[in-house]
């Protein structure tokens, strides 16, 4: 099997976060997936139209990452209904482009996860998230949705989903079909760049 290199990026900054564990299971899962696991969401600055150019170095280096990786992998919590603003941020900086280059995520293939220990999963930012990638032209990975609710119950002691579990194999399948979109020669289908 293909070997891909995937960027982990939680949306959430805490320290014990459940999207990160959620990212951590998720490359424990797939070994043929190497995972680049991005933790600067927090060192970027606002987003400021007159500090693009040039671009601060923590945005320059979250764009490369981006841009080196085969996939993008996004673990969102849901914060008042909608994605956390450190998120938010960092996906404005990847919309503008950086030189010649387009934005670092448009054509990128990407799967969207959400952990909550609330009832709905994160149901309402990963609408709220798969929207923006729309708009910035990611290649998002449509089915099956990743949706853990009740999150802070499913993850064992040693911070893993148990071995077989259904939250365990549905997340190996969303990571299935990251690979397949992301596989040299996968047909993704190219749209006319956003308009600004
Ligand atoms: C400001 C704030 C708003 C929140 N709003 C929601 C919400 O709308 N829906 C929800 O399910 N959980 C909500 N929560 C609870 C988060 O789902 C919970 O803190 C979760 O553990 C955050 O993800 P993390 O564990 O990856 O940090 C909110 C938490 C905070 C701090």
């Amino acid at each position: 099997m293909t070997r891909l290199d995937v960027l982990a990026l939680s949306g959430s900054l805490r320290r014990g976060s459940l999207n990160t564990a959620l990212l951590r299971e998720a490359e424990r899962l797939v070994p043929h997936l190497r995972f680049d696991h991005y933790d600067g969401l927090g060192a970027l600055p606002h987003f400021n139209e007159d500090q693009e150019h040039p671009a601060p170095l923590a945005v320059t280096d979250l764009r490369r990452r981006v841009r080196d990786a085969d996939a993008v992998l996004i673990a969102t919590p849901e914060y008042n209904a909608s994605i956390p603003g450190a998120l938010k941020n960092g996906l404005d900086w990847l919309s503008r482009p950086a030189g010649d280059d387009g934005p670092a995520l448009a054509l990128k293939p990407v799967a969207v996860v959400g952990a909550s220990p609330g009832p709905f999963g994160t149901v309402r930012a990963q609408l709220a998230l798969r929207q923006v990638l729309h708009k910035m032209n990611a290649h998002v990975v449509q089915q099956p949705e990743f949706l853990l609710f009740q999150a802070h119950q499913q993850f064992g002691e040693d911070g893993r989903l148990p071995d077989g579990s259904p939250a365990q194999r549905l997340l190996s399948d969303v990571l299935d079909a990251l690979a397949r979109l992301a596989a040299p020669g996968a047909r993704r289908h190219e749209t006319a760049a956003a308009v600004r």
